[in-house]
């Protein structure tokens, strides 16, 4: 027989609430934490003030731990990063201390201002390059990496950004949507894909007029301009003809910030350093 406890009087739906005591762990339990909230606002910072907040009987302060911990870091590593901007970056190889430290410093600043647009791995999305292959848009020497990074592209900010722009043919009325389809089957033609051939040889005349100044008359590109090689497997907005009728009618001019104002000299040396040595450095 089930034992009778008293009600709370509480009914819901003809459900009645058993006034059943608390467990006695549980009890003992809630008063300890309660115990421990009271001794820790104690010795911790904790209650509000109108200025700030008590600071606690240990006087505890974890912003000035962590300034202090900062300050030693880059005391630490002030001579080396010292070392890296005076260091011709292209011989910061020969130096294994030196490299070891860009490369770890480069991969640290990578994951926290870079990876947002190139991924974590550096894998690229559609706009955003790919860093770890060897297509590059506008060089992958050290160098050219180093000036991309420092200048940025095609932003407003840095006279001295990397810029290009390729026309809007299709938005400016420079093409008719014929011209258009034309050179798009052109474009899938000198890619390798299946295409209308009819349609790309009329194409190859549009963009023998059209396109050759700056993807080059093979269409593979030009660095100078950061004109993407278009007989490649490469895409940075993607190789479809519908793809490339987009790229073609609306043109994209992606831009990339420049890093200059944002990085210290040493994190720009160790970022580009870290990028060039991903797999498609030159
Ligand atoms: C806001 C997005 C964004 C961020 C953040 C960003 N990039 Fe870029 N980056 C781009 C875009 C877009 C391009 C391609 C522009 C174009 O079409 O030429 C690019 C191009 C590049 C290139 C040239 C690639 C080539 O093929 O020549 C390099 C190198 C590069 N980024 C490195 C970096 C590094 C290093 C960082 C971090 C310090 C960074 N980027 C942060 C958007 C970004
Ligand atoms: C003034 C230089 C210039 C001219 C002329 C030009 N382009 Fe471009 N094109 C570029 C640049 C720069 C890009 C890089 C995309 C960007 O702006 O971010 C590009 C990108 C592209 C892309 C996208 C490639 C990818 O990897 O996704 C296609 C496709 C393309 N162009 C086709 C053409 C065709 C076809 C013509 C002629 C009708 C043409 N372009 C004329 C400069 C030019």
């Amino acid at each position: 027989m089930v034992e009778e406890v008293a009600s709370t009087g509480h009914s819901w739906d003809g459900i009645t609430e058993y006034d059943n005591p608390m467990p006695r762990w549980w009890l003992l339990t809630f008063y300890a934490t309660i115990l421990w909230g009271v001794i820790y606002t104690i010795f911790y910072p904790a209650w509000p003030l109108i200025n700030g907040a008590t600071q606690g009987l240990l006087h505890t302060n974890y912003r000035k731990e962590l300034a202090v911990e900062m300050q030693r870091y880059d005391e630490t590593n002030a001579g080396i990063q010292k070392k890296l901007i005076e260091t011709d970056i292209n011989l910061v190889k020969d130096d294994p201390e030196l490299a070891n430290y860009a490369m770890n410093a480069g991969r640290a600043v990578f994951a926290t201002w870079c990876a947002q647009c190139h991924g974590s791995g550096a894998g690229g999305a559609k706009g955003y390059p790919n860093l770890l292959d060897n297509d590059w848009l506008w060089g992958g020497t050290l160098d050219d990496i180093h000036t991309t990074v420092t200048h940025g592209i095609r932003n407003t900010d840095d006279p001295d950004a990397r810029y290009s722009e390729m026309p809007r043919f299709g938005i400016d009325g420079m093409l008719d949507k014929t011209q258009i389809d034309q050179v798009t089957q052109h474009v899938l033609a000198i890619s390798g894909q299946a295409h209308d051939a009819a349609q790309a040889a009329e194409g190859a005349t549009v963009f023998a007029e059209n396109c050759v100044a700056c993807h080059g008359e093979d269409g593979t590109g030009d660095r100078t301009q950061g004109a993407p090689d278009l007989t490649d497997a490469v895409w940075l907005y993607g190789g479809d003809a519908a793809a490339i009728r987009q790229s073609v009618n609306d043109a994209r001019f992606g831009v990339m910030p420049n890093w200059s104002p944002r990085l210290s000299e040493d994190n720009i040396r160790a970022v580009s350093y870290y990028v060039h040595s991903l797999g498609g450095g030159e």
